[in-house]
């Protein structure tokens, strides 16, 4: 027996600003697919995570929503767990950073450091938006390049160039929050000490925590010298104010790896368990971080050095991943490969995605690419065809000569022995992240278990009398090697192995798989899986091509200067646009679309649905009956909620919307020129 290990993993907290999208969805894999292997080999492992609900970007999210930042990061959050648990994302504990109990650790924390003597206090100069009363982050501020001269870039760099700079020397800089040219403004902010802890990081970055290509990037950094790290951001701020500074607040990524100890603090408070246990500085317990390749530093520099500061334990590996590419390209809205979670699943089974990202997982920080027609292919190959086919081409002789009893004897037990023993290696893989070649391995056993079959070719010995406990040995081996196939892939298809437990009639373990099952009854086998069809993936593409496409009228802002006009057009090409008066005559909230209205438009006899971004603005009541102009002629376009037949017109901008209407005395199909 071996021993039991007891584990805490987390995953990198999703912002609560925006939706999950398939990038996030590789990491949450990642980290479900080898917690599930740890929990199937009888170790103990929670798995926690949470929302990360701080900070600048989700306050001014919450603003432009009209409601409060604490309504928007509960709206989030429960948009986030649906996403997790429809993609089987096992976690034992979801929270948010915006808690009591990251609260108290925050402070803990802080306050520890500061008996340390490891937090410094001093007055910087930043720029400041007098409008909106809010010191600007970089991203916040936009201007003229100073290398290029293109205009309307980032405060840090240039995207038509390449430059980077900082915010000062940009030309002409206006806040990108209200279209003010920034002033300078000092205030104090508290630092922590990073550079007392250059020692210490050397060691423990060399240590194993982290893969050796992490540790040879943060070497360099280690090598150039640390800097002291700004941990404060002055009011109005959605995060937690910092003991003894009235006015300032926790930068959001001070607070936002707390979380990950406050998220464990509430499940131990939920069921008894002793957190100490696991964050005591002498733990024996192991800590694991799965995490993207962006957010290193935050990771693998400050949070063990402010742990160290604060006499709790450091992690045990910091697991970085790489970026997911959709067709060996960036993910692109435009393209249809910005893929949110929700958008896949509405198409698309998650295990299909769950296995195809599992097949190209290694523990290096290469990124991913999802081919979407190698995912469908490899899907169609590897699973339906490989797996489930050795199931679907034996059970029913199984169950129709034997009543679903197996054999009492096992055909060919050189080939049982080579699949039973190739879940050592297997694990091996699993443990190692190396998922890709755990993939390979358990596809080379069912290719084996596929050619014994073929070989055999139990359905034609079937048709002799004398045969028939042959064919039942045949298949019940197959059955056998089916369930050693299905036990390999659990972590993965967590939904398609509970369908195979019913069907075997056993519960799939890793100290199962040292013996077959023998005169032992199975059910009826229903079909575990059905093939990607290339039509559902296009949809998809489609789909999110739309869902970036939803908001129709899409807030601008600024005067004209800032929304250059659109390339010139002639009058031919004008007049080919078909703009009519329409009649709204229904108005509807859309389930799950936020910003959309489904309106009923009649332009004269003829009435068209139109899928149109103005609830934020409008009662649906208050439209009804009311006249406006609309795009006629817009080729349909497939939405997730249905057909749209067209556009209505509407100005836009961060106040409002504006929905245009004839004067009195129009009629609706009449054409506006
Ligand atoms: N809130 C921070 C993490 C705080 S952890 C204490 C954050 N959030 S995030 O939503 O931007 O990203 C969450 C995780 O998803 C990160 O690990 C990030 O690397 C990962 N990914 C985001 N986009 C990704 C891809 N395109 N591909 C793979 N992973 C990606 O960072
Ligand atoms: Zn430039």
């Amino acid at each position: 027996m071996t021993e039991i290990r007891q584990i805490l993993v987390t995953n990198a907290l999703p912002y609560a600003n925006a939706a999950l999208h398939l990038g996030h969805i590789l990491e949450y894999t990642q980290t479900d697919v080898w917690v599930r292997f740890q929990r199937m080999c009888g170790h103990q492992c929670y798995y926690v995570s949470a929302d990360d609900a701080h900070g600048t970007a989700i306050m001014l999210k919450a603003d432009e929503k009209g409601i409060s930042p604490e309504q928007h990061i509960a709206d989030m959050r429960s948009i986030h767990e649906a996403d997790f648990r429809d993609f089987h994302i096992s976690v034992d504990n979801y929270h948010s950073t915006h808690s009591d109990e990251n609260r108290e650790l925050s402070e803990l924390i802080y306050n520890r450091l500061v008996a340390n003597e490891h937090i410094a206090k001093r007055e910087i100069t930043q720029a400041f938006d007098a409008e909106k009363q809010l010191f600007l982050a970089d991203r916040y501020i936009k201007g003229t390049c100073p290398k290029c001269g293109a205009e309307d870039q980032y405060g840090d760099n240039c995207e038509a160039c390449g430059a980077t700079y900082s915010p000062t020397d940009l030309i002409n800089p206006v806040s990108a929050l209200s279209g003010t040219t920034p002033i300078e403004k000092k205030s104090d902010h508290y630092f922590f000490k990073l550079p007392e802890f250059t020692e210490f990081l050397k060691t423990w970055t060399r240590s194993g925590a982290v893969q050796d290509e992490v540790a040879n990037k943060l070497g360099e950094w280690l090598e150039t010298g640390l800097q002291e790290w700004d941990i404060s951001r002055d009011a109005p701020y959605f995060g937690f104010e910092i003991p003894n500074a009235p006015g300032k607040y926790f930068y959001v990524w001070l607070d936002a790896p707390i979380g990950y100890m406050a998220s464990f603090k509430n499940l131990c408070d939920k069921n008894n368990l002793d957190f100490d246990q696991y964050w005591a500085a002498d733990s024996s317990t192991e800590l694991y971080h799965f995490i993207g390749k962006d957010i290193v530093n935050f990771h693998a520099l400050f949070w063990p050095a402010m742990l160290t500061s604060a006499n709790f334990r450091t992690p045990t590996k910091v697991c970085v991943h790489g970026f997911v590419t959709v067709n060996g390209k960036k993910m692109s809205k435009s393209r249809g490969t910005f893929i949110n979670a929700r958008c896949y699943l509405d198409h698309l089974n998650p295990e299909y995605l769950r296995y195809y990202y599992a097949s190209k997982l290694t523990a290096s920080v290469e990124d991913i690419d999802l081919n979407l027609e190698d995912f469908t292919q490899k899907v169609n190959s590897d699973l339906v065809g490989k797996v489930v086919n050795i199931a679907s081409r034996c059970a029913k002789f199984v169950t129709k000569g034997n009543d679903g009893v197996l054999s009492s004897t096992i055909e060919n037990p050189v080939l049982w022995q080579q699949v039973s023993d190739a879940g050592k290696v297997i694990a091996e893989h699993y443990e190692n992240r190396e998922f890709s070649k755990a993939i390979r391995e358990i596809m080379a056993q069912a290719d084996a278990a596929n050619e014994y079959i073929a070989a055999k070719e139990p359905w034609k010995l079937n048709k002799d009398e004398t045969q028939q406990q042959k064919v039942q040995d045949i298949c019940s081996l197959g059955i056998n090697l089916f369930r050693l196939l299905l036990t390999y892939l659990k972590p993965v298809l967590p939904s398609v192995a509970e369908d195979a437990e019913l069907f075997l009639n056993d519960t799939l373990s890793w100290s199962s798989i040292e013996s077959p099952l023998i005169n032992h009854k199975i059910n009826n086998f229903k079909p575990l899986l059905q093939r990607v069809e290339k039509d559902q993936v296009n949809a998809m593409v489609e789909a999110s091509k739309q869902d970036i496409a939803q908001v129709v009228t899409k807030p601008v802002e600024g005067p004209l200067k800032d929304q250059p006009l659109a390339e010139e057009i002639s009058f031919d090409d004008f007049i080919k646009v078909d703009l009519r008066v329409a009649r709204i005559v229904k108005a509807e909230a859309v389930e799950g679309a936020d910003k959309l209205l489904a309106l009923t438009l009649d332009i004269g006899g003829e009435t068209r649905n139109v899928f149109s971004g103005i609830k934020g603005s409008y009662q649906p009541a208050d439209l009804e009956g009311r006249l406006t102009i609309m795009v006629a002629n817009l080729a349909p376009r497939k939405m997730r909620f249905g057909v749209s037949e067209g556009m209505v017109l509407a100005a836009a901008d961060k106040k409002g919307i504006y929905l245009f209407s004839p004067d009195s005395g129009a009629q609706p199909g009449q054409r506006v020129t």
